[in-house]
């Protein structure tokens, strides 16, 4: 058995996807962190029985705000970490702590399109396809080890509200089974 623990900002549409994947396995999703006290995330972790600790980075520093979240992830036993939708930037001490164990959902081919406006940004350039990568965590902003991608392609007729939902759609298959994999991995170690 190998713990998850999810930090998200918003919708948690991921997280939820990949607490059902992980329900039925062997392993657990010990806790949900979300930094937006109104995040919907926390509604859908009530009702999926996971708990939900919300860490505010408001009247914190960062380092303050993290130690915190590392805290809570060791008290749950946490040995993967995945971000869903989590709008901040990780500072290079907490994700020393989870040394390449700190996975990272992003709407487009990486490294094209990091930033929070992923989808707008390669509707508006005009391209032929876009997609979803999974990665692994390091300093930079949506940089580090490409786990696994999935090519989406684009038709310049549809709506970007349209593209989303197509991308969430593949989002949603491709990130429960990389941490799936990750999981089984981690517990062999
Ligand atoms: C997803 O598109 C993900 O790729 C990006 O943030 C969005 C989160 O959506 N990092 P949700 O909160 O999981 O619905």
């Amino acid at each position: 058995m190998a713990v998850l623990g999810v930090l998200a900002s918003g919708n948690g549409s991921n997280f939820e996807a990949i607490a059902r994947a992980v329900e039925p396995t062997r392993h657990r999703v010990a806790v949900l962190i979300h930094d937006r006290r109104d995040a919907f995330a926390a509604e859908r972790a009530a009702r999926l029985g996971i708990p939900a600790v919300h860490l505010s980075y408001a009247g914190r520093t960062r380092d303050e705000a993290e130690s915190a979240i590392a805290t809570t992830l060791e008290a749950h036993g946490v040995d993967l970490v995945a971000l869903a939708g989590f709008m901040r930037l990780l500072s290079p001490r907490l994700i020393d702590r989870y040394p390449g164990r700190i996975l990272n959902i992003h709407p487009s081919l990486l490294p094209d399109y990091p930033g929070v406006s992923a989808i707008t940004d390669a509707h508006g350039a005009g391209e032929t396809e876009t997609g979803v990568t999974v990665h692994r965590v390091d300093y930079g902003m949506d940089t580090g080890p490409i786990i696994a991608q999935e090519r989406v392609s684009m038709d310049p007729e549809e709506s970007p509200d349209d593209l989303e939902t197509r991308i969430h759609a593949v989002e949603h298959r491709l990130y429960p089974s990389v941490v799936l994999a990750e999981l089984n991995a981690l517990e062999e170690t």
